[in-house]
C-alpha cells in the first residue's frame, strides 16, 4: 500500500476512528484475508486494499446501503488521482469486492472477491455474532478452526492484547 493511502483514507473517514467500523476492524480483516490467502491464493495486494477501503465511506454504524457503493467509487477516484499502483484487473476486483461486499445475495467466482468477503465476515465476533459457515464463500474460511481462531483474535483485542 502507498504511504499516502491510509492517510487519505483517515482524512475523510466520518466515524470515529475506534468505532466497530473503524481503523481496528480494517487490520483484523487485513490479517484475516492474508491469512485466508495463504490457503486461496487470493491476491495480498487487493485483500490488504479492501481490508482499509471496504468500510472508509460508512456514513454511520447501523444501515447503510450505499456504503459499499461509495466505496467502490472512492477506489475508482483514488485510482484515477495516481493514490494505487495496481492492475486494472485488480481494480476491477477491488471494486466488486467493495460494492457488494454487505449485500448477501452477492456472488462471485472470483477466488480474490470471496476471499475478501469471507475476511470481513470472520470479524462478525466483534459484533457478537459467530461467523456462519453458510454466509461464507471460501473453504479456507470455513473451517472450525478458522472460524475459532478469528473468534479469538476478536476476543484477545477486546482484552487489549493485540
Ligand atoms: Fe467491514
Amino acid at each position: 500500500m502507498k504511504a499516502d493511502l491510509l492517510p487519505a483514507i483517515m482524512k475523510q473517514f466520518q466515524l470515529r476512528q475506534d468505532s466497530i467500523h473503524g481503523i481496528e476492524h480494517w487490520r483484523r480483516v487485513g490479517g484475516l484475508g492474508l491469512m485466508l490467502a495463504e490457503k486461496t491464493g487470493a491476491d495480498r495486494n487487493v485483500i490488504s486494499l479492501f481490508a482499509y477501503l471496504h468500510d472508509s465511506k460508512r456514513e454511520n454504524e447501523f444501515v447503510d446501503l450505499e456504503h459499499g457503493a461509495r466505496a467502490a467509487e472512492f477506489v475508482t477516484e483514488l485510482y484515477k488521482t495516481g493514490k494505487m499502483s495496481i492492475s486494472e484487473k485488480q481494480l476491477e476486483q477491488l471494486t466488486y469486492a467493495c460494492r457488494y461486499h454487505s449485500d448477501l445475495n452477492a456472488k462471485s467466482d472470483d477466488i480474490t472477491v470471496m476471499t475478501c468477503w469471507d475476511a470481513d465476515r470472520l470479524d462478525l465476533w466483534r459484533v457478537g455474532e459467530t461467523p456462519d459457515p453458510a454466509r461464507l464463500n471460501t473453504d479456507a474460511a470455513k473451517v472450525p478452526a478458522m472460524i475459532e481462531y478469528s473468534g479469538q483474535m476478536t476476543k484477545d483485542f477486546l482484552k487489549g492484547d493485540r
